[in-house]
């Protein structure tokens, strides 16, 4: 049984092959209680269906997870709800400079009806409309989404493979190896909330050789910035979503500048499982063992700071066999692709009016 969302007031009724369906805008800021619940609900059902052995999102600080911005960026959302009013499908749109970020969810017992592919269209000429050019989308590989996407002519932006590690199954005495196993002349150091005020700049110039070496995607779906101010923006925005960022930064002794980072987030809403986004070694010190080191650290550090973390989940290029052996080394599972999709807004609007 969906949780209901109350009478929906429509901009639009449409009749799908069997549901009569309702859309309305939506703002997470404002919705009731009941609302957003659905909409967790939906998500989680989502989530059941198509990546099975992920654990279910929680009603905590979701709202705040849905609703909290960086400076500069902007939400749009809509909802499809069924006759009797019951959330059938959501899209929301994040944008940022001329691009829109998508996200679509069809509830699984409304699919295949073209929900959402109107859903998407609605979002779509809105984004023409207001003057964005391109649209992404990130897409768990074996879901349904990449059919979807595939076939209204999204082409393929970025390929990750996603990978899992069960923290049960560590071998803390082999891990304690990898951690001590750094070169000399470096230190690591683990700081929770971001890196401290001292070594921001020399912190966002090391992120920034992960976008010169091409190893991060353009949709820039995951929270990360470039400069010290967007990273501290950032970093207070993943706080206020309810998503605790962890990171170690390994130091080079000599000129007190940042020779490597790794960062790892873990969200309220599911505090079992957390997320290690960007793990880095700027190009002058690889060789010395810090990717290593920091990851293996990063395990002892959350361990004892975030308890409830049962597994952590990290996304690497398939062609970075260098950072894929270190994770199998540490006992992560390959777990399935994950991709971003982008297309051209006038194309797409083009497409979806066919
Ligand atoms: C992707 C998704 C939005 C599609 O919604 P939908 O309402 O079923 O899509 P539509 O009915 O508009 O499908 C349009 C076309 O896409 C393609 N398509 C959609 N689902 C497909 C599937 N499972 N297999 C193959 N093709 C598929 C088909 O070509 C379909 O046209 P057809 O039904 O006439 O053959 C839906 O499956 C979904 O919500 N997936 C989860 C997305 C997500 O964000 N997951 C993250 C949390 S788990």
């Amino acid at each position: 049984m969906r949780a209901g969302v109350g009478p929906a007031l429509p901009s639009e009724v449409g009749t799908g092959q069997a549901v009569r369906v309702l859309f309305r805008e939506w703002d997470a800021r404002t919705a009731p209680d009941a609302e957003v619940e659905a909409l967790l609900a939906m998500l989680n059902a989502a989530l059941a269906a198509d990546q099975p052995g992920d654990p279910l999102w929680r009603n905590d600080r979701f709202r705040e997870c849905i609703t909290e911005l960086v400076p500069g960026q902007r939400r749009q959302a809509w909802t499809a709800h069924d006759g009797d009013g019951r959330l059938c499908g959501h899209v929301n749109m994040l944008l940022m400079g001329d691009t829109g970020v998508v996200e679509l969810l069809v509830h699984p017992a409304d699919r295949r009806r073209g929900l959402g592919r109107r859903l998407l269209g609605r979002a779509v000429r809105w984004a023409h409309a207001q003057g964005y050019t391109s649209v992404g989308v990130e897409v768990p590989g074996d879901t349904p989404g990449v059919a979807f996407y595939g076939g209204l002519g999204f082409r393929q932006a970025y390929a990750e493979v996603r990978s899992v590690l069960d923290l049960g199954s560590v071998d803390w005495l082999a891990l304690g190896e990898m951690a001590r196993g750094i070169g000399s002349g470096y230190r690591l150091a683990y700081h929770r909330g971001g890196p401290p005020a001292e070594l921001l700049a020399s912190y966002t110039l090391a992120k920034a050789e992960m976008r010169n070496a091409g190893g991060d995607g353009d949709l820039e779906l995951r929270p990360g910035s470039y400069d010290p101010q967007r990273l501290t923006e950032s970093l207070a925005c993943l706080e206020r979503r309810g998503m605790s960022p962890h990171v170690i930064v390994a130091v080079h002794e000599r000129s007190d500048e940042v020779a490597g980072l790794t960062e790892v987030v873990v969200p309220a809403q599911r505090p079992s499982r957390a997320d290690q986004y960007d793990t880095v070694v700027v190009p002058d010190h690889r060789g010395y063992g810090i990717d290593r080191a920091m990851k293996a650290r990063m395990l002892f550090e959350l361990r004892a700071a975030a308890p409830r973390v049962r597994e952590v989940q990290t996304w690497n290029d398939p062609q970075d066999r260098h950072l894929i052996n270190i994770n199998a080394d540490m006992g992560f599972r390959t777990d399935r692709p994950w991709l971003e999709y982008e297309a051209e807004v006038p194309a797409l609007v083009a497409r979806l009016a066919r």
